[in-house]
């Protein structure tokens, strides 16, 4: 049984051809194709325990487009998570309904949990420690910017959170070079860090306090939050620690010339970015968004076996 919790668990091949399937889709919606959907009357279930937009949507959309459904499940509604009922058997039990699981959870653990007893495919949706959707969707927007990966550099500014612990993960598979610009405290957990090191030691991958040094000859600049869902109350603690790393038009121009600007959204437009940055040209936010989409439809079709496109 195949599940997405965390990128780890993939071989860059798997990556490439998942990839590889969400291009194919995502030039056959653009082009109207009306061929049989790949994924008809297929049932997924959804659970949320943080608010989502992009996930949503893009997860309900595409589902939609390949012929199967999704039913909504708030975490709260059904007691999931060991409010009602413990996670094995909720997870026997949802997974005889239907065909896939999405989710979105507070802890990790309870994704892991849930994809232990699960009939059908788990797909991480975001946890507390990995995105891994969002860095699918990120490969994707900088293939659409037509270059060589091999060539690329992504410089992530801010936390050492779950989107770029899933960022640093992918770049590392298929060889993207990436550092991270993080203030000491929000860096990488060594453990994290030195299991990638030592699981690939031909990637290029850095962490420096500076942004500067960060951004440094990169062709992407990415970043997040300073506050993740989860961590208001260290709100205004991460406002003072993340001073002087806000991407804005001094920042890009450390940058290779004619860098792109990422970003995961929902954005706090001044403060881990300015507006100028966000609307400039070089900003693929939008289009990066968009990708969420195309590359879940991949992913889907490839778990559940119906990717030969
Ligand atoms: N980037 C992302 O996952 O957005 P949502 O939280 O809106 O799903
Ligand atoms: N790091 C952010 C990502 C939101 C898509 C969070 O976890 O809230």
């Amino acid at each position: 049984m195949k599940h997405l919790l965390t990128l780890l668990d993939y071989s860059a091949d798997d990556i490439r051809h998942i990839i590889e399937i969400s291009l194919q889709l995502k030039s056959d919606l653009k082009s109207s194709d009306t061929r049989e959907p790949l994924l008809n009357r297929r049932v997924a279930a959804m659970i949320f325990e943080k608010p989502s937009l992009r996930t949503r949507v893009s997860f309900e959309s595409g589902m939609q487009h390949l012929g199967g459904s999704f039913l909504y499940l708030s975490g709260n509604d059904v007691g999931w998570g060991g409010q009602r009922e413990v996670i094995k058997d909720f997870s026997r039990v949802l997974s005889s309904y239907v065909d896939l699981i999405v989710c979105r959870a507070k802890s990790h653990q309870s994704v892991v949990e849930l994809a232990e007893y699960s009939s059908c495919p788990v797909i991480n949706a975001l946890t507390d420690l990995y995105h891994p959707c969002q860095a699918l969707a990120d490969v994707l927007t900088v293939m659409d910017d037509g270059v060589d990966l091999s060539q690329q550099k992504i410089a992530f500014i801010g936390d050492a959170n779950n989107v770029s612990r899933s960022l640093a993960i992918i770049c590392a598979k298929l060889g993207i070079a990436f550092s991270i610009g993080a203030p000491s405290g929000y860096q990488f957990e060594p453990d994290f860090y030195a299991s990638l090191r030592a699981e690939m030691p031909a990637a290029e991958l850095s962490q420096t306090t500076d942004p500067k040094k960060a951004v440094a000859d990169a062709s992407f600049v990415y970043t997040d939050v300073w506050t993740s869902m989860g961590q208001e109350s260290e709100q205004a603690q991460r406002k003072a620690a993340f001073d002087g790393y806000q991407v804005n038009a001094d920042l890009m121009a450390a940058a290779r010339r004619d860098a792109k600007f990422l970003h995961c959204l929902p954005a706090i437009r001044g403060q881990e970015v300015t507006d100028e940055v966000m609307d400039s040209p070089h900003s693929l936010v939008i289009q990066q968004a968009e990708n969420r989409m195309h590359v879940q439809k991949g992913l889907m079709t490839w778990l559940l076996g119906k990717d030969d496109v």
